[in-house]
């Protein structure tokens, strides 16, 4: 590793932190030959990450050990790829990752904190996951909540940060999760499993951009969690998976869960080959747990409150998705159970068109608890397959517009 000082260049960098006193520079080399270069990374950032500039590659990094950048006025270039080594038994025990996602206790093998820092990894950086061994020993290992599965990047309790230009590759697990901060912009990610994996999470967080996001997945492509506020996503393809989350939320009995002022624009929901991935479910969906607890999270639970208001999604294109706009209240629920006290309020749908796989194009089945009000939808032009008409549910909405049909309740 090479240490320069005082580059007026990088001033450049870090010239929209009022407070980057940037004097020096870390650059950081693949050490090759089945060496190890988590040590030397670990280093650079010591060194450098605060009122720094690392350059990370370009080449191939080997990780094997779990890593935290503290980032603080800082900037760092990743031009080479993380290769996280896939050694399953290694991570999964709990001393080897980190607990800082509060939510299902989700582990973490690198960790991002900190203030005013930029990541860029000029569209060549790679957090590559190897994500194949540990897809094939889960398709006959019981997966639980928490179980030391990693996310492959955690951002916790970072103040204004950036990430751009990045790509995330076979991630074992969530590809990335934004957790207790604010002020995040992401921009330019690219996400790519290939198997029943999450895309992007936020939880506890507050005024986070989403921007340019392309994830191929089976699971959520983006998840808004418990308190995320003032998030927006723009630009997002979803290729395959079951679509944009809202939730799950209500899962811990001593906690509200509030989501609001969210806007997702020009976003993209796209079926794959059945081969490939099999599910497109949702455009959008919503979901909450009951209002009865089962058991105790990270698996169990339900019981908590909470809203969701102020949400708009406009300009999506959907292929052939399951389900378009899809709200229910029973995740996780048995019959009989107390209706869930989390309310959607102020949900609105502008500009959809596209293709369903069915005609049941929206099915809005709220809480008779706390039954849903101003729900409204403009130029609502999914079509269902040839053959079937077009049809819509709703269950305890309090007001709804815009739909082009008749919206029947179930009586649920
Ligand atoms: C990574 O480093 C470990 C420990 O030195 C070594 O056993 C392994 O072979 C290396 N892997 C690669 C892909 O270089
Ligand atoms: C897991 O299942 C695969 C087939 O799906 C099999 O080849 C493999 O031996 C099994 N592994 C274990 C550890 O049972
Ligand atoms: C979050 O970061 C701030 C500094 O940026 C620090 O003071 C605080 O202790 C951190 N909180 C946690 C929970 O780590
Ligand atoms: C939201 O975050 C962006 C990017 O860090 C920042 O420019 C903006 O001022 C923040 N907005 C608020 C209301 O704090
Ligand atoms: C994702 O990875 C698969 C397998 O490596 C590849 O076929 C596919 O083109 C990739 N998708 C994107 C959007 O990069
Ligand atoms: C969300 O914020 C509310 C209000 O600040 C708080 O009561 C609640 O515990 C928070 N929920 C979570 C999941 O942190
Ligand atoms: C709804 O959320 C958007 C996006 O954050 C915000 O601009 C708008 O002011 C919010 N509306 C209300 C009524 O608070
Ligand atoms: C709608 O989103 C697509 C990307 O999905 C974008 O190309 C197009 O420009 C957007 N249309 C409008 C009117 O913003
Ligand atoms: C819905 O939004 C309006 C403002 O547009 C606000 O007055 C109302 O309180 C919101 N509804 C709920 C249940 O928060
Ligand atoms: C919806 O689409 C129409 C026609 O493409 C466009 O004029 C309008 O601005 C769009 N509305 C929003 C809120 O983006």
């Amino acid at each position: 590793m090479r240490i320069s000082l005082a580059l007026p260049l990088l001033a450049l960098y870090s010239s929209q932190f009022s407070s980057a006193k940037t004097s020096k520079t870390c650059t950081v080399k693949p050490l090759g030959h089945g060496k190890d270069d988590t040590g030397q990374i670990l280093k650079a950032m010591a060194e450098c990450g605060h009122d720094g500039h690392t350059v990370i590659g370009p080449g191939v990094f080997n990780i094997t050990g779990k890593m935290t950048w503290d980032l603080k006025s800082s900037t760092v270039d990743v031009l080479g790829t993380l290769n996280f080594q896939p050694d399953i038994q290694y991570w999964l025990q709990s001393e080897n990752t980190y607990r800082v996602i509060f939510i299902q206790d989700q582990s973490s093998w690198f960790v991002v904190t900190g203030s005013d820092f930029v990541i860029d990894g000029h569209s060549t950086g790679i957090l590559q996951g190897n994500g194949q061994p540990w897809w094939e020993y889960f398709q006959n290992h019981t997966r639980a909540d928490g179980d030391g599965r990693p996310v492959s990047l955690t951002l916790s309790n970072v103040t204004r940060g950036v990430i751009s230009n990045f790509k995330i590759e076979s991630p074992p697990f969530w590809c990335n999760a934004i957790a207790d901060s604010r002020d995040v912009v992401y921009n330019g990610i690219t996400c790519n499993a290939t198997n029943g994996n999450p895309g992007i999470d936020t939880y506890r967080s507050d005024n986070v951009s989403l921007i340019n996001f392309d994830v191929t997945c089976g699971d959520d492509c983006l998840a808004i969690k418990g308190n995320s506020t003032n998030i927006l996503g723009k630009n997002i393809v979803c290729r395959g998976g079951n679509g944009i989350a809202f939730g799950s939320l209500g899962q811990y009995q001593q906690f509200n869960d509030i989501v609001e002022n969210v806007v997702l624009e020009d976003i993209e929901l796209q079926r794959l080959d059945p081969a490939i991935q099999p599910n497109m479910g949702s455009a959008v969906y919503f979901k909450t747990w009951t209002a009865s607890v089962h058991g105790s999270p990270p698996t169990g639970g339900g019981g908590g409150g909470g809203f969701v208001n102020n949400v708009t999604v406009k300009n999506v294109s959907a292929d052939r998705v399951s389900l378009p706009v899809h709200v229910y209240q029973t995740n996780g629920g048995q019959s009989g159970d107390l209706p869930s006290q989390l309310r959607f309020s102020n949900l609105t749908f502008i500009n959809f068109t596209g293709t369903a796989l069915s005609g049941k194009l929206v099915d809005i089945e709220c809480s008779p608890a706390v039954p849903c009000p101003d729900i409204v939808f403009q130029n609502f032009n999914v079509t269902p397959p040839s053959g079937s008409s077009a049809s819509f549910i709703c269950d305890n909405v309090i007001s709804i517009t815009g739909l082009p049909g008749p919206c029947t309740s179930t009586g649920h």
